[in-house]
């Protein structure tokens, strides 16, 4: 496991809902602004839908703010598409990319071959949104076995990660040598409106249990303070290294 300060070990999701705002370019302006804010924090700022809209270019944008980029695109496609993914994703160099572990172990492979050492590859494993019957429908097997199974393809493909639920950390079907990043975090002091996460721990309880790094997004873009909210979340993950020790 790579040495992280206790910033780097939050990955901050700057998920906006742009009809949130008054118009789409100030809906990737306020992204802009928070990354602004965010940047002295030395957390990681992870992107997604807003990716798809605006264009991986945006990857650079962030990177000159000064900040860890992490792609969530959750690439699942053939092991060709994803080999141009990979060459159009080179050109931005995102410190982390994810694909979905479904895609398979050759393109999953393959599209670490293209990123080389520059890129974190991580493995979408089963989505934290997901409860245990929902993911009986899709996968055929309870949450845990689905994980290990998808946590194996991982494996075999040589990344350099997986995004799992914290719930499933116990379950590794391996010792470990991949970086574990759990989304699927809610603070104590956290209030998400109509929540759809299922699977979730609080940042303190999912550091303490081996996650490398967290995924906190709501908690903190829907603080009225969303410094405050990093701040707070930042001193959890202090007490769960704590509690680990
Ligand atoms: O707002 P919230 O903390 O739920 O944000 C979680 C982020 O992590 C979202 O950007 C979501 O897309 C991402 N994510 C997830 N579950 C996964 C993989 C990624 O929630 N399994």
């Amino acid at each position: 496991m790579k040495a992280l300060t206790p910033a780097q070990r939050l990955i901050v999701a700057l998920d906006i809902n742009p009809t949130q705002t008054v118009s789409y370019s100030a809906a990737i302006k306020s992204i802009y602004a928070l990354a602004e804010k965010l940047a002295p924090s030395g957390v990681v700022v992870k992107v997604n839908s807003v990716l798809r809209y605006a264009g991986i270019s945006m990857l650079k944008d962030l990177y000159d703010i000064g900040l860890y980029t992490f792609a969530d695109l959750k690439l699942c496609d053939i092991p060709n598409t994803l080999i141009n993914d990979g060459w159009f994703l080179t050109e931005c160099q995102p410190d982390m990319i994810t694909v979905m572990c479904s895609a398979g172990v050759e393109a999953m492979h393959a599209l670490k071959q293209i990123l080389g050492d520059q890129t974190e590859v991580l493995g979408v494993t089963v989505l934290t949104s997901l409860n245990e019957n929902q993911c009986l429908i899709i996968h055929g097997s309870k949450p845990t076995d689905t994980f290990q199974k998808l946590a194996i393809m991982a494996k075999e493909a040589k990344i350099d990660g997986l995004i799992l639920s914290p719930q499933e950390l116990g379950f590794l079907p391996y010792n470990n040598h991949l970086s574990l990043i759990c989304p699927g975090i809610r603070p104590a002091w956290s209030m998400v409106k109509g929540d759809d996460q299922r699977r979730v721990m609080t940042p303190r309880e999912a550091i303490a249990r081996g996650a490398e790094r967290i995924v906190v997004g709501r908690p903190i873009t829907q603080h009225p303070d969303p410094i405050e909210a990093v701040a707070m979340t930042i001193a959890e993950i202090n007490q769960g290294l704590t509690d680990r020790a």
